[in-house]
């Protein structure tokens, strides 16, 4: 059976495979990452590692650490948490970069540790940053993070695929990121939601490495779980590159020539007919201008609409893991040589890591943009996460070169936040307003939706073994929410997600509080919660999967999950199961819940484990099969007691 690239990266990460068995989209596997990065939250994945009582790292190659949210905290208890992470890594003999080398996306890129056909996990959402190198970079939680260290292993489910050809070639002025947003903004009604995008067709080769990285970046954005992008004479160019500095650096075992010479010769591919989930189709010379917001990325507008608009611009931003490499910064300062940003408007820069800045001196665009006016931040994330100098206040509109704008995210929920370009960020500090540099054509076409689901895709899997302990059949009363985007504070409120002090009992008495007052005086043990599409968003807390069992919930069925949940949820043995079929079907019989919250169904749900089967009503859903991996966490009762017993 053909294989597409993803599911080849996987299969020569993983580990534990039957004989013979070839990994399929859909399979849970366990995997061996090349590399598991953590920045900031190294800290909080330190705690978790030392509660597990182990104190050797497995493979320690396997984590970097990279200091790069809150570098611009000086106080001591920062500053001291930051000795203890560089001290850990020192004993230990993990490479780690101290505070102002960079945002460790950059760092996990220039330094050579995310490579071709590699895959690499990090704990934080833009891991697939990877995929512009042609690795495979997807997130982790911090209890995934922390089993790494002491196991070097962790469990993952493959996602469904989904090719998006891209054809044509950019015109003058139109950028990597703009092609992004209009993917973003085309195509917003979840169709790429957890899945990993394969970037293929004629116009890949016309993408630099830099547009490649920003456009796999803001894949995490569209709701992908990786991007990834052929490994071509750009990939190679650049690896060398690469090569070269990490030699220079006295480097010479991370990538070597017969390494370049290796992908030369078998650059990871797919099968030719291999089956993807679905396939989009995006001919480059149709993009054009365009931004992100205000407040979401699934909202995109030409530039050449909001331009005549004249909407003022407070503060402009050039940094972030999306945008602020060399290319980047040229290109902003391109835009802005001579010229100074409009009295009211400040403009912060941050270079991606201090190799970039260090490389835009020497180009003279560092120079340019502060002769311009910009402000210089140390490199790192900073306002992208809200954090340090330079956030938006009340009232404010910013315009920013990164790849998030929801409410509050960098600085006010008052404020309002767009996505653009380098280039368009730079045109906006020096006009006061967003605009493009003035001799652009400000052209405002968009592409046409083109996405098909390809005849063949999905099908039955094999029967799945279930190991013992393990029930065959999960059967229990249903307790249908008929909400989507049912989000983590629904469920698990704020009030009580920092208190240490909740006893199991009180947890389920405040289960769906925030959702439905009414939750904790029905639910029985024993009950299954079904519920709709993107189920357990928002914030993480490992509270919203715990909470229910401790009410009692055997498991929740929904037709799809917030990744951060699902792991959250599976790390402490609490099972979910993934369904459209059957969500759509619940939603059509119980026409939405009426306007009940929790409505009680008079017929029970079973879950057919070994034929990966939901019967309810006489009838049939078919959901991805519950491989191995996942039945052992769940047994073990989660992860870290699956860890301390050393069975995985
Ligand atoms: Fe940092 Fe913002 Fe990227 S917080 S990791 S620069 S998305």
């Amino acid at each position: 059976m053909p294989q597409n690239v993803i599911e080849k990266i996987v299969q020569a990460h993983a580990v534990g495979l039957k004989p013979g068995h070839e990994v399929r989209a859909g399979d849970y596997v366990t995997i061996v990452p090349d590399h598991v990065m953590t920045h900031d939250n190294s800290s909080a994945v330190l705690g978790k590692f030392k509660g597990l009582g182990i104190t050797a790292i497995k493979d320690p190659r396997q984590p970097v650490f990279t200091l790069d949210h809150n570098i611009q905290d000086l106080g001591e208890a920062n500053q001291a948490k930051y000795r203890t992470l560089a001290e850990f890594a020192a004993t230990h003999g993990i490479d780690a970069y101290p505070a102002g080398r960079g945002i460790g996306h950059q760092i996990m890129i220039e330094e050579g540790y995310a490579r071709p056909g590699g895959l690499c996990v990090a704990s934080d959402s833009h891991s697939n940053t990877y995929g512009g190198v042609g690795a495979l970079g997807t997130p982790v939680v911090r209890t995934d993070a922390a089993a790494l260290w002491a196991t070097g292993t962790v469990w993952w489910q493959v996602p469904p695929a989904i090719k998006v050809t891209l054809t044509g070639r950019l015109r003058p002025g139109v950028t990597g990121k703009d092609a992004i947003i209009t993917l973003c903004g085309l195509y917003n009604q979840g169709e790429v939601l957890n899945t990993v995008i394969e970037f293929t067709g004629p116009g890949v080769a016309t993408l630099s490495l830099e547009e490649r990285l920003t456009i796999a970046n803001m894949t995490t954005e569209w709701g992908a779980l990786a991007g990834w992008f052929p490994v071509d004479g750009v990939t190679l160019a650049y690896m060398e590159e690469r090569r070269a500095w990490l030699a220079s650096c006295g480097i010479v075992d991370r990538v070597t020539e017969a390494d370049i010479a290796g992908w030369r010769a078998a650059p990871p591919c797919s099968d030719p007919d291999a089956v993807y989930a679905g396939e989009i189709a995006l001919d480059l010379s149709q993009v054009t201008p365009h931004l992100s917001g205000p407040d979401s990325v699934q909202v995109m507008a030409s530039l050449a609409e909001l331009a005549p608009q004249r909407i003022r611009v407070d503060k402009a931003y050039l940094l972030s893991c999306t945008n602020a490499r060399l290319r980047d910064l040229e290109e902003a300062a391109a835009v802005v040589r001579g010229q100074k940003v409009a009295p009211h408007v400040k403009l912060y820069v941050s270079a991606a890591s201090a190799l970039v800045e260090a490389e835009a001196q020497m180009t003279g665009a560092w120079q340019a943009l502060l002769d311009a006016g910009a402000i210089a931040l140390p490199s790192g994330c900073g306002p992208c996460i809200g954090l340090g100098t330079g956030l938006l206040e009340d009232g404010e509109v910013g315009i920013s070169a990164t790849n998030r704008n929801f409410k509050g995210r960098m600085g006010s929920r008052n404020a309002k936040a767009y996505l653009a370009s380098p280039a368009v960020v730079a045109a906006s500090a020096l006009a006061g307003h967003i605009a493009g540099p003035g001799d652009w054509d400000l052209d405002g076409g968009a592409p046409a939706r083109d996405f098909r689901v390809p005849a063949g895709a999905g099908g039955d899997g094999p029967a799945v073994e279930v190991l013992p302990g393990f029930p065959a059949v999960i059967e229990g009363r249903l307790l249908y929410l008929p909400a989507d985007n049912l989000n983590t504070d629904g469920i698990y409120g704020k009030d009580y997600t920092y208190r240490e002090d909740m006893t199991p009992a009180q947890m389920a008495a405040v289960v769906m509080e925030n959702y439905d007052p009414q939750f904790a005086g029905l639910v029985r043990t024993g009950d299954v919660v079904c519920a709709g599409f993107n189920f357990g968003t928002g914030s993480s807390r490992e509270q919203a999967a715990t909470a229910l069992m401790a009410a009692g919930i055997r498991l929740v069925i929904a037709g799809s999950y917030s990744q951060t949940y699902l792991r959250n949820a599976i790390n402490n043995g609490f099972l979910c199961v993934e369904c459209p079929d059957f969500a759509r079907a619940l939603h059509a019989h119980h026409a939405g819940g009426g306007g009940r919250k929790t409505v009680i169904d008079d017929e029970p749900v079973s879950l057919d484990v070994a034929h990966s089967t939901i019967r309810w009503r006489g009838q049939s859903f078919r959901f991805l099969p519950l491989g191995t991996p996942v039945q052992r966490i769940v047994l073990a009762g989660g992860v870290e007691n699956m860890v301390r017993a050393g069975a995985q």
